[in-house]
């Protein structure tokens, strides 16, 4: 079982209710975007009031944030929007407490129920490389996209790419009046955030800011047209290729058999990470 298809719905369409996992101190309230019931995992933006307190521990599933409003003191840093964060299943994660005005993120668990225990890391040794990523994206440059298809006018960061399964997640820009006239699928998950701006998708609607899908592999989607540029977090569970159709109508299973004839899909976003 997987997660079912969201296409497109509003933050503001979402209730808060608990996170829909264990071991979180209470006061935390969040939004879930999607789940998959069977292993719950889950994508899911969270609410912590201000001087909210977590302690140092760590979770069994890996999960990752983005920071969308407010502040967040990690250990010792203070930390606001734009911050990334991945800590890998059993990684020490530091203290978190909420600034004055609260914090808001998003979090991805794409491996599991995203549970929290507090205390002693699983097995990291003090001072040991635990994989954990930390970056903030507000300083990191935009790249061209490096997967083919895409007109001009499209721009990437790679905030975290897995070479043995291509999975990823990045942020994914592109200037106003940007006009990209095809209509799209893939052989991955694909799923989006969108943190600014809009896109308009010909056969789903106007993808506006708080909009959010996760798209199956090879649905048709597009053709897209953004008036005033677009900022949106993307994560793929296994390398993305651009396949075009000339016909919306073309069905998941007919778009299956013609990339599986095609073979297996270039990681394109392996060369970014180089
Ligand atoms: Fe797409």
């Amino acid at each position: 079982m997987a997660r079912a298809h969201v296409e497109q719905i509003h933050r503001d369409d979402v209730p808060w209710e608990p996170l829909r996992a264990e071991g979180w101190p209470a006061g935390l309230e969040a939004k879930t975007l999607s789940r998959d019931p069977a292993t719950g995992d889950l994508t899911a933006i969270l609410r912590l009031p201000p001087g909210w307190y977590r302690p140092a521990g760590h979770s069994p599933t890996g999960i990752e944030l983005f920071v969308l409003e407010g502040t967040l003191t990690v250990g010792a840093a203070r930390r606001g929007y734009g911050y990334y964060e991945w800590a890998p299943a059993g990684a020490p994660q530091e203290e978190w407490r909420a600034g004055d005005q609260g914090c808001e993120v998003i979090v991805f668990a794409s491996a599991g129920r995203p549970d929290f225990v507090p205390g002693a890391a699983l097995g990291a040794a003090p001072g040991a490389a635990d994989g954990r990523i930390e970056i903030d994206s507000t300083r990191l440059d935009w790249a061209h996209t490096v997967i083919p298809g895409p007109p001009p006018g499209m721009f990437i960061k790679l905030l975290r790419y897995v070479e043995s399964s291509g999975e990823g997640l990045f942020l994914a820009s592109t200037v106003p009046h940007y006009d990209y006239p095809k209509i799209e699928y893939h052989d991955c998950v694909e799923e989006a955030y969108m943190v600014d701006g809009d896109i308009r998708l010909g056969n789903s609607g106007l993808m506006s800011k708080g909009r959010y899908f996760w798209r199956p592999p090879y649905v048709s989607h597009g053709p897209f047209f953004s008036t005033d540029g677009m900022l949106a977090l993307i994560t793929i569970d296994s390398p993305l290729i651009n396949h075009f159709v000339d016909d919306p109508r073309r069905s998941v299973e007919e778009n299956r058999a013609e990339a599986l004839a095609q073979g297996k899909p270039t990681d394109y976003l392996g060369g970014l990470a180089q």
